[in-house]
């Protein structure tokens, strides 16, 4: 009878599931698995970037980024023809229903969150409105932006002398790359900041197979829920690692810390892994948008700049260790880089710690010998050539004739190196882990030296 039931209710959600034409604009990180797993879900999806280079490889089956799933999700989706591919504001805005934003909002120099891309897409979505749609804002965006494009909007039908109706909502995205597609697929929650009714159910009707996950709100709380979820995670990174960094000192392991705070029910054990600092498109420039938020509302933001100052700092903290253990002498050192992406299985390396551990120890004459199974492309575009840094195919490659190993990222393929197999290749046998993935007990019975955070020298 249960079963029955269970086939019967899935039989009547795909039945009368609502089929939607949605666009989605800006087609990153976001934009791509969201219209990718939109599709997934039933829904036609044409999925817009302004970059014809990108857009063209997508419609060669050429996938711009790394995400693991992705690539099936594509190709399962544009063979149903539920997914595609254009530079075309025009067509693709007539046929849809609903408008996704997905483009940039980075950093400017103040710190502040540069909307200008929003607000180009929204420009766009006003030249082309030809009956009415739901515009709602994916992109992590200060609060106000939603009127702000609701205003733009306005401006353009205005010059075109025409009023065509259309409704603004907020639906912020919490997917984390490296698990985008699982995320995507399973929401926690699916926030909507919306007070008009009419967008209410079209996204009731869209989200229907999510409708126990849908919480909604104004536009200003979805819009500041964002910046506020991404603050707190990166609050609980750098509270643990300033802890962390206390333990190293009066001799606790932070681990051993870990387990006795992450099991109180209140506090969880997620989030509490201490490292060498957060990094990504997100956290950082969420942080500082929200620094500045506050600002520009006379708020005191002390909390909130402390949370980027930590930061900042523990991402040279391996880089101190390791001038400390050589005496400051680093000339000429060589020294493996493991680990590239700001963290495991994503190729993006947008403010990865990486990026300012390898200019500090060029800035100190030590020979970079660089690996990372899947973000070595995006590296290179941001280093000049320089003989003291090699990119190597593999981990062998990597650390052969090292003076030293010194582990970034927290990859699968690092975790379970032979360690044994490992020394063999190494001038001396020593290691710094930045992320914690050994146990220094086990490394001491090996005879390899280490020095992690949050614990003493195995030494
Ligand atoms: N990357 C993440 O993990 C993540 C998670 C949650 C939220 N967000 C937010 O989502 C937004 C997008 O982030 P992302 O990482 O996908 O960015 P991204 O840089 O990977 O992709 C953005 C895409 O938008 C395109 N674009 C720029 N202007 C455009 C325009 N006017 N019209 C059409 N396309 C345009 C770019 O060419 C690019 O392909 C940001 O606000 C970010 O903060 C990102």
């Amino acid at each position: 009878m249960k079963k029955f039931l269970i086939i019967f209710t899935l039989f009547f959600l795909n039945v009368f599931a609502v089929e939607k034409n949605i666009l989605v604009i800006g087609t990153g990180y976001v934009g791509l698995v969201s219209g990718t797993c939109f599709a997934e879900i039933g829904h036609n999806v044409t999925c817009l970037d302004i970059d014809e280079e990108k857009i063209n490889n997508l419609n060669n089956n050429i996938i711009p980024i790394y995400e693991p799933g992705l690539d099936i999700l594509i190709e399962k989706n544009v063979s149903s023809k539920r997914l595609k591919f254009t530079t075309d504001y025009e067509s693709a805005l007539k046929k849809a229903d609903i408008c996704f934003i997905c483009v940039p909002t980075p950093s400017k120099d103040d710190g502040s969150c540069n909307t200008n891309y929003v607000i180009a897409a929204a420009r766009e979505i006003g030249k082309y409105l030809n009956d009415y749609k739901v515009i709602v804002t994916k992109s992590t965006v200060p609060v106000g932006t939603g009127h702000l494009i609701e205003k733009v909007i306005l401006e353009e039908l205005n010059k075109r002398d025409q009023y065509i109706p259309f409704s603004v909502a907020s639906n912020p995205e919490f997917l984390k790359e490296g698990f985008a597609v699982e995320d995507f697929l399973n929401p926690d929650r699916i926030v909507i900041g919306t007070k008009d009714r009419k967008a209410k159910n079209e996204l009731i009707q869209f989200y229907e197979k999510y409708n126990d996950k849908l919480i909604f709100m104004k536009i200003e709380s979805a819009e500041i829920t964002k910046y506020a979820a991404n603050t707190m995670l990166a609050a609980r990174i750098s509270l643990i690692n300033q802890i962390a960094n206390i333990c190293r000192e009066v001799n606790a392991d932070i681990n051993e810390v870990k387990l006795g705070i992450g099991s109180d029910k209140r506090i969880g054990d997620k989030f509490l892994n201490a490292g060498i600092g957060y990094g990504g498109s997100c956290f950082p420039k969420d942080v500082k948008a929200i620094c500045k938020i506050a600002l520009e509302n006379k708020v005191d933001n002390t909390l909130l700049k402390a949370i980027d100052v930590v930061n900042q700092e523990q991402k040279f903290i391996l880089a101190k260790y390791i001038e400390n253990y050589f005496e400051g002498d680093l000339n000429f050192k060589k020294i493996a880089i493991l680990g590239l992406a700001f963290k495991p299985n994503t190729d993006d390396i947008r403010e990865a710690p990486s990026i300012e551990m390898i200019k500090y120890l060029l800035n100190n004459n030590v020979i970079v010998k660089a690996y990372d199974p899947i973000a070595e492309a995006n590296t290179k575009k941001i280093f000049e050539e320089n003989e003291n840094l090699i990119f190597c195919d593999s981990l062998i490659d990597a650390i052969n004739g090292c003076d030293a190993i010194a582990i970034l990222t927290e990859w699968d393929e690092f975790k379970n190196m032979d360690l044994y197999e490992i020394k063999k290749y190494l001038k001396s046998p020593l290691i710094f882990d930045g992320r914690n993935i050994f146990n220094p007990q086990e490394l001491r019975e090996m005879g390899i030296k280490y020095i992690s955070i949050g614990r003493k020298n195995n030494f």
